[in-house]
């Protein structure tokens, strides 16, 4: 996945000119800082540097994410045309750019985050690409002002920065600004799996229904350490590579995410897993079944049709419904 063009040149204007040193060093700092999942009270982006290291290595991943979990979301409630949206914790306004890629009639967007540095790099990337927004500076944690319900409410790569006891409180404070569609998206670890789970658990119990990706509404039947996720590649620009330095010239985002509902959605039979294992004549999936189970499917050649779509399956596909179902 590429970042859509208008995109990929506001960023690209904005971090002309950064020194390549200095962007490094911050992008080194920033990945350290989310790589143990610091919570000391500190923002992890809390100057200009920080933000156009965010820029630079975290903003084309984490869109790669949320782009893939709206459009797994969108294939499920074909009639859902967004116009509003709101957006928590929303960095430089990544969902929102996603999002407006995903459903273009979307018109406003309110967009709440606490970090100066975050509103000021996303102020000037919106001025280039993107539908009206409008940011507010508030906590999710503590309060957000009174705003107004939209039509689609994000959470994006937010949870792991907040204290865990304020997770279950705030999906239900989104979940009652939802007036379609609420998307969580958590990175692909085995913690923001549980953070999702979280979510899921009390969504369900305030009468959601889940779209994406679980095709049921029963406890997830996933243990550890297996974990629900799934990934995304991306295409690494000369400026996020020169970032890393890394010469890959792409990467893959492991994300998980949740997207409650309050339409009801296309039912599917099962969702995959994890990457379908071809060999000859053979393809394994591993499927999350729309009654509540995981399990194995080795489909054969003998199979015929269901062969042919097996082979063509992807991690994180959707298997539709049989028409009787
Ligand atoms: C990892 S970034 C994700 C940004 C964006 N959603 C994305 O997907 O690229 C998390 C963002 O949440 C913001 N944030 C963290 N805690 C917050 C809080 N309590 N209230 C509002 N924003 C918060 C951070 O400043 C940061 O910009």
């Amino acid at each position: 996945m590429e970042l859509p063009a208008e995109l990929k040149s506001a960023v690209a204007r904005i971090l002309d000119g950064t020194p390549p040193g200095a962007l490094r060093q911050a992008a080194g700092a920033l990945s350290a800082r989310y790589r143990a999942e610091i919570r000391d009270g500190r923002l992890h982006v809390a100057d200009d540097m920080a933000a156009r290291a965010y820029l630079a290595t975290r903003l084309p991943a984490t869109y790669a994410a949320v782009r893939a979990a709206f459009a797994q979301s969108a294939g499920l409630l074909r009639d859902f045309t967004p116009r509003s949206m709101l957006d928590i914790g929303a960095g430089p306004g990544t969902a929102v750019f996603a999002a407006s890629d995903c459903w273009p009639a979307l018109a406003t967007a309110v967009l709440v985050e606490k970090s100066p540095a975050m509103r000021r790099i996303g102020a000037d990337l919106a001025a280039h690409a993107g539908p009206l927004f409008e940011w507010i500076d508030s906590d999710a944690e503590t309060f957000f002002p009174v705003v107004p319900a939209a039509d689609l409410v994000t959470a994006a790569y937010l949870l792991d920065e907040i204290a865990p006891e304020t997770i279950g409180p705030l999906a239900i404070r989104l979940w009652e600004l939802t007036r379609g569609l609420l998307i969580i998206v958590e990175p692909g670890t085995a913690a923001g799996w549980r953070r999702i789970l979280t979510v899921r658990r009390t969504l369900i119990a305030a009468g959601a229904s889940i779209a994406a990706p679980c095709p049921h509404q029963f406890d997830c039947p996933l243990v550890a350490p297996d974990w629900c996720h799934f990934a995304r590649r991306l295409a690494r620009s000369r400026l996020h590579r020169q970032a890393k330095d890394a010469d890959v010239p792409w990467e893959d985002e492991k994300y998980i995410f949740l997207a409650a509902s309050r339409m009801a959605p296309k039912r599917i039979s099962a969702r995959v897993l994890a990457p379908p294992r071809p060999s000859s004549g053979l393809v394994r999936l591993k499927l999350c079944n729309a009654d509540g189970s995981v399990s194995e499917r080795l489909v054969s050649r003998r199979e015929g049709a269901l062969f042919k779509a097996a082979r063509k399956l992807d991690w994180g596909d959707a298997l539709p419904a049989a028409p009787d179902e």
